[in-house]
């Protein structure tokens, strides 16, 4: 007998910190496939979270777990600079194949919040400057550079201050709950203007790096602005010859319709920083912009261990290459327009189902209290969520106050279980009071 200590029987969740044990629902899965997890019970359930966004292509993919699988045999990891691996070098082919602008350089990572981190550590350094313009309601990650450009909720940075300094936070375009009491359309696009205050009156232009932000936003509730704010901003970071981050670290790889949300809004960022889907769940992540650019980045201004991990990478090469075969992008927006137009038909007779709104098959549904006033209405929603699982479709809050659905099934979903899905969630919002 080996004298390996054997560990009590005590559930996960004691032994998880409670930064994250208490979230929901702990489903106990035991294989994974497509839209579907399978717990230990044997219980099915429909992923209409994606994994958080990482499986646009999936659960395991046949094409991705075998292309992992082979790679697993014949080697594990680098690190990346002291080996090279075949993935990797067929990963940075692929990539800029499918990016705005020419993105042919790339600072390879393993979470979102690390390649945050690497934008935030590229425009300062190629820049020479400091300052950094975030915008309300973003989420960026939990890493202390992400989290303090991270305004999507409060507890996010609570008892973590003080934070990064030089961020100047901007409102965001949330056009429902519009920051200058405006309606869409008619409002001249006063949060353009407040950006443009900023840097008339707060911080010299000269002084800031980057602008950065979701060009929908996804913690913060699924807030598509409109496209002109995203141009606006273009043109503002133009003109004082800052640079545009997009963090499209959950809008990325099919999600909105387009391989990015940056093509949808027909704007080309000089900074991107992806992860999630790029490789179906492998933990892998990516800075990425033209080499005119991140040419600069000096060598050892930044490195990484697990960074580019060649399992991972090609994992990410499989994933594009499903991406590209089974048309992801291009079915997120037809079936996108599907269950928009039946979550529109709901809001019509649902008097709290406010807001829906999204691009592809990133679909924000947003609750409120009856009135006039749009308060938020968390607690319906965790009501229809709660419902939603009981019946076996599993659905992830998002907003300041956690009373938005994120509706966002794998772009590989059939049209069997998005129909299932939107059935459930219609019930959902119809039965519950
Ligand atoms: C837009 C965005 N940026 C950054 C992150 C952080 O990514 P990670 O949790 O992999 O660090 C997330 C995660 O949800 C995200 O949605």
């Amino acid at each position: 007998m080996s004298g390996a200590p054997v560990l009590p029987a005590v559930p996960l969740q004691q032994r998880l910190a409670p930064s994250l044990a208490r979230d929901w629902p702990r489903l106990p899965v035991a294989e994974a496939r497509g839209t579907e997890l399978i717990t230990t019970d044997g219980r099915r359930y429909l992923d209409f979270c994606s994994g958080m966004a990482t499986v646009n292509a999936g659960h395991n993919h046949p094409r991705v777990t075998a292309a992992a699988r082979q790679q697993l045999e014949r080697f594990i990891h680098g690190p990346l600079g002291v080996v090279f691996s075949e993935p990797l070098a067929k990963l940075a082919e692929e990539l800029p194949r499918v990016m705005p602008g020419e993105k042919d350089m790339f600072f390879f990572s393993c979470s979102g919040s690390e390649a945050v981190e690497g934008a935030i550590k590229l425009a300062r350094h190629v820049t020479g400057r400091p300052g950094l313009i975030a915008f309300t309601g973003g989420f960026h990650g939990r890493t202390l550079g992400a989290v303090s450009i991270t305004t999507s909720k409060p507890k996010y940075r609570a008892r973590y201050e003080p934070l990064l300094g030089g961020v100047y936070f901007a409102p965001f375009a949330y056009c429902y709950r519009c920051p200058f009491g405006k309606e869409r359309l008619s409002c001249g696009l006063d949060c353009l203007e407040a950006v443009r205050r900023i840097l008339g009156r707060v911080v010299h232009p000269s002084e800031v790096a980057a602008m950065i932000l979701e060009p929908i936003q996804g913690e913060g509730g699924y807030v598509v602005p409109p496209r002109e704010f995203i141009t606006g901003l273009r043109e503002i970071c133009d003109h004082h010859d800052i640079l545009l981050v997009f963090d499209e670290i959950q809008t990325g790889f099919g999600r909105t319709g387009d391989w990015f949300a940056s093509q949808l809004f027909g704007v080309v960022p000089d900074v991107l920083a992806v992860a999630k889907a790029i490789a179906s769940g492998f933990p892998l992540s990516a800075v990425c912009a033209h080499r005119d650019l991140m040419g600069k980045w000096t060598p050892g201004a930044h490195g990484t261990t697990f960074g580019g991990n060649p399992v991972a990478a090609a994992a990410a090469v499989a994933t594009l290459e499903v991406m590209h075969r089974e048309g992801l992008p291009a079915r997120a927006r037809r079936l996108g327009q599907q269950a928009l137009a039946r979550f529109r038909d709901l809001a019509g007779r649902a008097e709290r189902l406010g807001d829906v709104r999204g691009e592809g098959l990133m679909i924000g549904l947003e609750f409120v209290q009856p009135g006039p006033d749009r308060r938020s209405d968390p607690d319906f929603c965790r009501r229809v969520r709660e419902r939603c699982l009981e019946r076996g479709v599993l659905l992830y809050p998002c907003g300041f106050d956690d009373h938005v659905i994120r509706f966002i099934p794998p772009l590989t979903v059939s049209e069997e279980h998005l129909e299932e899905g939107i059935a459930v969630l219609e019930e959902a919002v119809d039965g519950c009071r």
